[in-house]
């Protein structure tokens, strides 16, 4: 009998998880404190808004503080188009929310590319958690918004992360009836700004994060910026949403030669999305210090430009790293629980690059040491402990 179970287990571990998902758009009611900037900084023309870029990349200033008014309560209900994945026969106990950074959508984390060959929601799932990921709030299929200055902006956006987690916690989420005690944050760039910044503002809301494509250094924010090479976003987007003119831009932004397929490039820009100057004047909304005392992982590529500068390794200082110095803003923090790691031979886009999926065993495999997901050994305990 026991051998049998076994038998079945071990085939079990070989095979491929049966990929289910749910795609639906969700309406969460939320409220936050949004800055209020000076609406003359709106731009109505290309030479407008390569005239923002300009000002917000030109060193010594800060156009955040320049066009700051004041601030303003934002409130409503907002619908978020989201997809929810677990492996067909599995009840995960652990669910990774996935929170997208600029240019991209929730596809992100399940690029479609080469039969889904770069998907981190088909790792994730392969290894035991469900996985809910979601359009941001202005982007994708979610709600545009009517204001990209004064409405979207990050800390709006970080309220959306955090009804999402509720639902999920308190079995509200619709279609899913479990109740997740154990909800991990994994995010990208702008997305881990945010999931940074809701575990600091309410750390007993988040199990874990994951903090991709990310360092505490806004040195070189302003290289995403100039090599963005940005125009108004047109089509249904009102002036003020931004995109990318060109292939090139993308490359500069987010993929590092030669790790890279060249069709993967065409792929993403056929894809990508608009950003808000709302949006780029709240990336600094993040505070200094964390206290967050739960597991913390940092995973940015070697050649990440925008954390970066393109060189993840040269510090000028003792430090290893320049995402290992992410560990000082964790002021109350066992140092079991922080790492930061750097993937090899890749740039910001990490989903994009050829080793993409090695890193996400990395991921996987440090959130199951730190006793977030069902590690295949737990998974075997508790099968022999029902034999
Ligand atoms: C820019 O100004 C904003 C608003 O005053 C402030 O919060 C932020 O810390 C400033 N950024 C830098 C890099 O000084
Ligand atoms: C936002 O609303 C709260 C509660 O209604 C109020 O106390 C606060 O002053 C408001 N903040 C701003 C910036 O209007
Ligand atoms: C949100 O979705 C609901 C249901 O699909 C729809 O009736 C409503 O118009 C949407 N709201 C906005 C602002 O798009
Ligand atoms: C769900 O959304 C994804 C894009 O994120 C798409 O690839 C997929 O086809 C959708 N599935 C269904 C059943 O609509
Ligand atoms: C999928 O990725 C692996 C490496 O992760 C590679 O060996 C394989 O050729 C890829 N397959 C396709 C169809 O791209
Ligand atoms: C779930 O949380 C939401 C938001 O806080 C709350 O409105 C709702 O009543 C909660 N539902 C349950 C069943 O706890
Ligand atoms: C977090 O702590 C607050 C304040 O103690 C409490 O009201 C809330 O229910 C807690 N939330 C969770 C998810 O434990
Ligand atoms: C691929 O990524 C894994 C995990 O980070 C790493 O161990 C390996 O060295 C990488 N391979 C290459 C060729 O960069």
């Amino acid at each position: 009998m026991i051998f049998r179970a076994l038998a079945i287990l071990t085939l079990a571990g070989a095979a491929l998880a049966v990929k289910t998902c749910q795609n639906q758009t969700v309406s969460v009611t939320i409220a936050a404190v949004n800055a209020l900037f000076d609406t003359s900084l709106v731009p109505h023309s290309d030479i407008e808004v390569t005239g923002f870029i300009q000002r917000w990349t030109r060193h010594g200033s800060n156009l955040t503080n320049d066009g700051l008014t004041g601030y303003a309560n934002v409130s409503g209900a907002y619908n978020i188009s989201t997809q929810y994945c677990k492996d067909s026969s599995a009840n995960p106990e652990t669910v990774q929310i996935l929170t997208h950074g600029i240019g991209f959508d929730r596809s992100y984390w399940d690029l479609s590319f080469n039969n889904f060959n770069y998907s981190y929601v088909n790792a994730a799932i392969n290894a035991g958690f469900a996985t809910l990921s979601f359009d941001r709030l202005g982007t994708g299929a979610s709600q545009i918004g009517t204001d990209p200055l004064n409405e979207i902006q990050a800390y709006l956006e970080i309220q959306v992360l955090r009804a999402l987690t509720t639902k999920l916690r308190n079995g509200t989420f619709p279609g899913v009836t479990h109740t997740f005690s154990s909800i991990v944050h994994v995010g990208h760039s702008f997305g881990s700004i945010q999931t940074y910044t809701f575990a600091a503002r309410y750390p007993n809301e988040t199990q874990g994060i994951v903090l991709t494509g990310f360092s505490m250094d806004g040195s070189y924010v302003g290289y995403f910026g100039s090599g963005g090479d940005f125009e108004a976003a047109g089509g249904d987007h009102p002036a003020g949403y931004l995109s990318t003119a060109n292939a090139g831009a993308i490359q500069y932004q987010f993929l590092l030669p030669p790790f890279f397929d060249a069709a993967i490039l065409d792929f993403l820009q056929a894809g990508a999305k608009p950003v808000t100057i709302g949006e780029l004047l709240t990336l600094g909304a993040s505070p200094p210090t964390n206290a967050f005392t739960g597991p913390v992982l940092v995973f940015t590529g070697s050649g990440d430009l925008p954390f970066c500068g393109g060189d993840c390794l040269l510090t000028g200082d003792a430090s290893p790293s320049i995402p290992d110095k992410v560990r000082l803003a964790f002021t109350n923090i066992q140092p079991a629980n922080f790492q930061a790691y750097i993937q090899p031979s890749t740039g910001h886009g990490l989903t994009a690059h050829f080793n993409a999926t090695a890193g996400y065993q990395v991921i996987l495999e440090w959130l199951q040491t730190h006793g977030l997901g069902s590690s295949p050994a737990r998974i075997r305990k508790r099968w022999l402990s029902r034999i």
